[in-house]
């Protein structure tokens, strides 16, 4: 706490958060929700209405999504500003009904040097894994410049992504023999109003990003991986036991543990999935295992997430897929 008190502290708190948002994750990747965020950072009616909600529903992803789902999408801050006010107590609602449960499939580009290096046929446990997107690593086609993967079938989706020298790409997708995922709120792909909101987390400019989501979200139709309502910190043991003995079993998990507050909490999973696991794949932002990070051997390169395999750091990660440098040979 501050000493200009609690209220003053939570106030900068959150304009820490927005100009952390706007400098850091929205930069380079969508300069309106950079502007928008900015405009957050410095507007006290804004901010105060904000103070309203308990910290974890503060997320700019959150009011973003939520006042584009509502009113659309604004040109600039003062029009959002304007949509945000005339509608504070719908906006107010939503964030309080739904999360950030962005599901971007385009992660599984970054997956995949990792799955197809294991013996196959895989059995794939996903944690957090919101409508199941990243479950399907082997419907979706890749490009990687130098290396193409088709997709299953013609509608299917085509992930782009930069890959450094080291990595190593696979020529065909992993061999999927079982699949299941967990999270603590369902989200069905074949329900509307939970594609509509999916569809909202897609940032304004990335019109070839939601593209790839509805078709994912297609794809997701036709399979229906199945997701367990349940705990990554309570209920994986359960669902691991289900899993076929003749594949190799896979627990994963892109943007789920930051969620998990406590540190203890996020090492007591680990050490639940890597023992539970014939490999443990995290994809995270690397403050999520700072022992792991630590071992990467250099500074985080900024903005990125660290995959690691097993506790070993792998490759350096662009948070939605497009990009992997590998770490090593
Ligand atoms: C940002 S989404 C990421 C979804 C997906 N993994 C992806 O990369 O596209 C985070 C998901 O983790 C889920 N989650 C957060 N804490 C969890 C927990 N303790 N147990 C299970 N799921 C959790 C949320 O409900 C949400 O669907």
């Amino acid at each position: 706490m501050s000493d200009r008190g609690p209220d003053a502290a939570a106030f900068a708190d959150t304009a820490r958060q927005y100009r952390h948002f706007a400098e850091r994750e929205a930069r380079g990747r969508s300069p309106l929700y950079e502007a928008l965020a900015t405009v957050v950072a410095s507007d006290l009616e804004v901010l105060a209405f904000l103070q309203t909600l308990p910290p974890a529903k503060r997320q700019p992803n959150l009011l973003l999504a939520a006042v584009r789902h509502l009113f659309g999408t604004p040109t600039d801050g003062q029009d959002f500003r304007r949509r945000l006010m005339s509608g504070l107590a719908a906006v107010k609602r939503l964030m309080m009904e739904r999360s950030t449960q962005t599901n971007e499939p385009a992660r599984c580009a970054t997956l995949l040097p990792v799955l197809a290096r294991l013996p196959q046929p895989l059995a794939l446990i996903e944690v957090g894994a919101s409508a199941g997107l990243c479950l399907l690593p082997d419907l979706y086609g890749y490009d990687y410049g130098r290396v193409r993967i088709a997709a299953e079938g013609t509608a299917a989706p085509v992930f782009p992504c930069i890959a450094n020298a080291a990595t190593p790409l696979p020529a065909t997708p992993p061999q999927v023999a079982w699949r299941a995922g967990l999270d603590l709120h369902l989200v069905d792909a074949i329900d509307p109003q939970k594609r509509t909101w999916l569809e909202s987390l897609v940032w304004p400019e990335q019109t070839d990003r939601l593209t790839r989501l509805r078709a994912a979200l297609d794809v997701a139709c036709a399979m229906a991986p199945r997701i367990m309502a349940g705990d990554l910190r309570t209920d994986l043991a359960a669902l691991a036991a289900e899993a076929p003995q003749r594949a190799t079993l896979v627990i994963f998990h892109t943007a789920v543990l930051s969620y998990v507050v406590s540190q203890q909490e996020r090492d007591a999973f680990a050490e639940t999935a890597r023992r539970l696991a014939g490999c443990w794949i995290s994809n995270e932002a690397p403050a999520v295992f700072p022992d792991i990070a630590a071992r990467a051997g250099r500074t985080a390169p900024t903005g990125r997430f660290l995959l690691s395999v097993d506790g070993l750091p792998t490759a350096w990660t662009d948070p939605h897929g497009a990009a992997i440098d590998w770490i090593g040979a």
